[in-house]
């Protein structure tokens, strides 16, 4: 009876593991940089139930750590880069980095990490090299806390970089002839042979949306995997796609490094769906159901073919409150929007389906009421000033150029901007006043593709489903360690 239970269930397995392949091997960027959050217990139900397991943080924050406990998902963790010059100064400060936030939740039941990430895109060139000379010796002290404290084969640390920390030549533009940027090749040097000396892998953040965005010039289909864009001829390989072209760049980097065989890690991939023209819903929609079809195929790159690639998307939800300094579609790239709702069509397991993620679960949301424009209003002088007010607490930037709320009149604008501001502040009755310019309303004010969107309730999300229970032990027994840890 047992024997014929065992057999049952493994062939149950085998087919769900046929079912959804490529999601059982895709991670997830978890960003939380929103006014209003999902709740982690939201979160981690929400991977689940799409049988995502593998999840990237950009920091150790502990409701996220707890919920994660017990749930079987591998996770990435991070160190901030304003937390990089501490730990490169100090070894002592990076030994206890590993015991707070690794060793602490090392236990059966606990949370599964299998990295450390050691800041993030830290030699960005636009952060004037502020981290150029802590990140690598930062890196250092923490894989050797981690080697110290007995985990070292287990959980490796890694530094997710922006893939301009290589390139090709301008005179030879093409894959084969990729170089680490040639101010920090030598320090990017060191660090691939440290990471080799630990069986590390190299973390690279590849956006093809990016390279549409910043240059005008560049073919559109060749952001995308349908093939139709004009090949890029490199030796008699042809690159059909900017993906496997940037890739393909890392791998020549690592090769004339001497480490041609690293294991490469794509830390974020994605596409955002508002805040440019080309940041669309079925701009994400193409690229992904492209994507995943390779990932699951097992197609690899032309330097690297017939292999998986380990890739996380970034990311899993939008998040209002992140930096526009790169631009509007910053707060834009969630696969799902704000409240755990799927924005399009995406087969995770890579076989074209026109299927939709299963969405988070016990969400709550304000009342439907929103702030509009007062239509009595008088001294409409004030407006302008208002709308910045509003816009500088609350994400206005559906407003702009290609952009799904763009095009509006100024009452449009000024109510877009009261309601989103109002949201933010959780309804609050003051909120919607704006000198008198502002009134609530019961009627939604949303277009056809203008959202006025109703916020969630901050932390109101009950957790439903089956591993409610197990959730809670190890939410328990964590809590309990970690006293003992704090002793
Ligand atoms: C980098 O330098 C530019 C120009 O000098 C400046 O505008 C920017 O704020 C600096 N950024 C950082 C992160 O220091
Ligand atoms: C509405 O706001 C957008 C973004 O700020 C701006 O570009 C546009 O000109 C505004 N429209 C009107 C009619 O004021
Ligand atoms: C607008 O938001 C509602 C929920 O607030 C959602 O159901 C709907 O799909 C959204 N529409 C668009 C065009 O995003």
């Amino acid at each position: 009876m047992a024997r014929l239970a065992a057999a049952l269930l493994v062939a149950l397995c085998s087919l769900c593991w046929a079912a959804a392949p490529v999601a059982e091997a895709l991670g997830m960027n978890w960003g939380t940089q929103a006014s209003h959050p999902l709740p982690p217990k939201a979160v981690v139900q929400v991977l689940r139930d799409n049988g995502i397991k593998k999840v990237k943080l950009f920091d150790t924050d502990s409701a996220a750590m707890s919920s994660l406990a017990g749930s079987g998902i591998e996770v990435m963790v991070a160190i901030p880069n304003n937390m990089l010059a501490d730990l490169a100064a100090d070894a002592g400060k990076a030994k206890d980095w590993v015991k707070r936030h690794v060793k602490r939740y090392d236990f059966d039941g606990g949370v599964t990490i299998k990295y450390v990430a050691v800041g993030n895109e830290p030699f960005l060139e636009s952060y004037n090299g502020s981290f150029i000379k802590v990140t690598f010796p930062a890196l250092q002290n923490i894989q050797n806390a981690l080697n110290n404290a007995g985990v070292g084969d287990r959980i490796k640390a890694t530094v997710p970089l922006n893939a301009d920390v290589y390139n090709s030549p301008a005179s030879h533009p093409v894959p084969s002839a990729g170089r680490f940027r040639s101010d920090i090749s030598g320090l990017m040097t060191d660090i691939v042979k440290f990471l080799a000396k630990n069986n590390a892998p190299f973390t690279v953040n590849i956006y093809p949306f990016l390279s549409l965005y910043l240059n005008d010039n560049f073919p559109l289909d060749y952001a995308f995997f349908d093939g139709g864009a004009t090949p890029v001829n490199d030796n008699g390989v042809l690159y059909t796609n900017v993906f496997d072209a940037n890739f393909d760049t890392l791998v020549a980097a690592l090769k004339a490094v001497g480490n041609g065989d690293m294991p490469v890690i794509v830390g974020e991939v994605g596409w955002p769906t508002d805040g440019d023209k080309h940041a669309k819903a079925s701009y994400a929609e193409r690229f992904y159901a492209g994507l995943l079809k390779r990932l699951a195929a097992n197609t690899g790159t032309p330097a690297r073919p017939n292999q998986y690639i380990e890739v996380y998307l970034f990311g899993l939800v939008d998040e209002d409150m992140k930096s526009v300094a790169p631009g509007n579609f910053e707060r834009h790239w969630g696969i799902l929007r704000y409240d755990g709702q799927p924005k399009y069509a995406m087969d995770l397991a890579g076989q074209g389906r026109n299927a939709m993620l299963v969405p988070a679960k016990g969400v709550k949301y304000l009342p439907k009421t929103w702030c509009a424009l007062n239509p009595n209003a008088r001294d409409l002088g004030k407006l302008g000033a208002n709308i910045d007010y509003a816009c500088t607490f609350a994400d206005c930037t559906p407003l702009g150029y290609g952009s799904t709320c763009n095009g509006m009149d100024t009452a449009g604008n000024a109510s877009y901007a009261f309601n989103a501001y109002y949201q933010v502040q959780n309804q609050k009755d003051d909120a919607c006043d704006f000198q008198g310019l502002a009134l609530p309303t019961e009627k939604d004010p949303s277009t056809a593709t203008c959202n006025f969107t109703i916020q969630i309730q901050a932390g109101a999300a009950a957790l439903h489903g089956r591993s409610a229970g197990a959730a809670a032990a190890a939410a328990v027994l964590l809590a309990l360690l970690q006293l003992l840890a704090l002793r």
